[in-house]
């Protein structure tokens, strides 16, 4: 449709709304330094925007109401504990209103998965919100209200490629060429927290270092070589994820027979991330994932994506 499309319900009339389109993530490293005194974890975090997206539409409404459609829509929760709507909130205290919005979640990234899925729909509802209440937040407060939302949230918004310090909210663009990716949708989730604690009792009496990123990591994300990414990807809660589901150990093994160049555990998991040479290659690697058994569905993608976007009416 074309901008002048004047029977678009994203424009027009009454219960005009305001779509936006917003990124899963992959780390492509995640150093993990020991808990804090507040419980988070000091992180180096190599963000990664992949192209798989979800969607957030806000339309006027009487009262904050959320809705989700998708092959996982049951599994993503309606109440204020969706990012979601907590966005709505924070968004609507900040300007003085009442945060009366309907969100719908056309849910496409693994809920649950280690690919900040709910963050994504937090950073969306955001925009979407500010655009709808016309409130043109500037862009440092929309960010402070991200972290206030998560340690996801905003890398969500910003996209592309990211160095994450702090617990993950304070970002440095990074370069990076084009990669190619299979995910590996894992059966159940797992919970961020659990993971956490899982790499807390896998660490006990062991000196954590610092985290800090990896030169050669950044480098290699600069250079767009798939084979010097894939020799450098790390994931510290790895062991952790494994820990609580030793099952993606198959499916790891099942990506590396199928000829990807690596294959990690994405974020805190279960999702797994499999780097691949070309799209053709990354075709081959699902349809061995999918034929091995070992997960419940396959995603093909690329990086980097851009952040979340409104979409055009
Ligand atoms: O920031 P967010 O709400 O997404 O974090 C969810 C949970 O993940 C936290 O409550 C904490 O248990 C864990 N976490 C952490 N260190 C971080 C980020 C998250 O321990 N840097």
């Amino acid at each position: 449709t074309t901008g002048a499309d004047v029977t678009d319900t994203r424009t027009a009339g009454p219960g005009a709304g305001v779509t936006v389109r917003v990124p899963a993530k992959v780390n492509v490293q995640l150093a993990v330094g020991a808990a804090r005194p507040d419980g988070f974890h000091d992180l180096a975090s190599v963000f990664l925007a992949v192209s798989l997206f979800d969607e957030v539409t806000a339309t006027p409404a009487d009262a904050l109401t959320v809705t989700c459609s998708g092959p996982d829509a049951d599994q993503v929760p309606l109440d204020r504990t969706n990012l979601a709507a907590r966005a709505a909130e924070v968004l609507a205290a900040r300007a003085g209103i009442s945060p009366d919005v309907h969100l719908h979640i056309a849910k496409n990234i693994p809920v649950a998965g280690g690919m900040a899925g709910g963050s994504a729909d937090g950073a969306a509802a955001l925009l979407a919100c500010d655009a709808l209440w016309g409130l043109d937040t500037p862009r440092e407060d929309l960010l402070a209200l991200c972290a206030e939302l998560g340690s996801d949230v905003p890398f969500s918004l910003v996209g592309g490629a990211a160095l994450g310090t702090g617990r993950g909210e304070l970002l440095t663009p990074v370069e990076a060429g084009t990669f190619h990716w299979v995910f590996a949708v894992a059966h159940g989730g797992l919970s961020t927290p659990s993971v956490f604690r899982e790499f807390d009792r896998l660490t006990e009496g062991v000196d954590v270092p610092v985290p800090q990123a990896s030169p050669v990591l950044l480098a290699a994300l600069a250079s767009g070589d798939p084979d010097a990414l894939a020799a450098a990807l790390a994931n510290d809660l790895q062991p952790a994820a494994l820990s609580l589901r030793p099952q993606l150990a198959a499916t790891l093994a099942a990506g590396a027979d199928a000829g990807a160049l690596a294959g990690l555990v994405s974020g805190s998991g279960p999702t797994t991330a499999f780097l691949v040479r070309d799209p053709e290659s990354a075709q081959k690697v699902a349809a061995a994932l999918e034929a091995s058994g070992t997960c419940r569905a396959t995603r093909i993608t690329a990086s980097p994506a851009p952040g979340a976007t409104v979409v055009p009416a």
